[in-house]
């Protein structure tokens, strides 16, 4: 029976890095629940995430995305069994950061280039306040690289589509010897 903490996964990674998709259909092959940080700070506001940044600004999305954060890290402490795809910014804020690495909760980190990157969220048909030129977006993408690689393993998910990418998390599972099975 696999520990505790390796019944919930993180997916971490920028915009456009396919943590939402592929998080989607990994629990679904785990047969455990998915859980993606930008719908529960939406849930609990009742507006979009681009009417948060319209309206509060990004520090007020960072003060909700954190009290999300914690409210679903208490959670997961009881209930595990679960995939969570986070925001390509929630670990920009050291204490999500700190508070991720204390839960001693799996990392997957799924990365690409970041011109490939910038161009996934183009095609997506969601709007992401901080996606602006690509310019920007690749400073804020090095910015992050730090926070998003730290004590996780690493998915290069470039050219690959969701399924070859849920392939890939789930060898790296398997690899890791963590026992990940969805019969546990
Ligand atoms: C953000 C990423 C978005 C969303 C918000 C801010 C960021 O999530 O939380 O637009 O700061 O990188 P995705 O990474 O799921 O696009």
């Amino acid at each position: 029976m696999p520990r505790q903490e390796h019944r919930v996964i993180f997916l971490v990674g920028f915009m456009g890095a396919g943590k939402t998709s592929v998080g989607r259909m990994l629990a679904e092959q785990l047969q455990w629940r998915f859980v993606d940080l930008d719908d529960l700070v939406v849930a609990r506001e009742g507006r979009s995430v681009a009417q948060i940044f319209e309206e509060a600004g990004e520090s007020g999305f960072r003060s909700r995305e954190s009290a999300a954060l914690q409210q679903l890290l208490t959670e997961l402490r009881s209930s595990g069994n679960a995939v969570v795809a986070l925001g390509g910014g929630a670990l920009s804020q050291p204490e999500n950061q700190a508070a991720v690495e204390r839960s001693g909760f799996l990392r997957i980190f799924l990365d690409a280039p970041v011109e490939e990157l910038f161009r996934r969220c183009a095609s997506q048909d969601l709007a992401r306040p901080l996606r602006k030129d690509l310019s920007s977006f690749r400073e804020l993408y090095l910015s992050r690289l730090p926070g998003y690689s730290s004590g996780a393993m690493h998915a290069d998910t470039t050219g690959r589509s969701v399924a070859q990418v849920c392939d890939e998390v789930r060898s790296l599972l398997e690899r890791g010897k963590l026992g990940v099975k969805e019969t546990d």
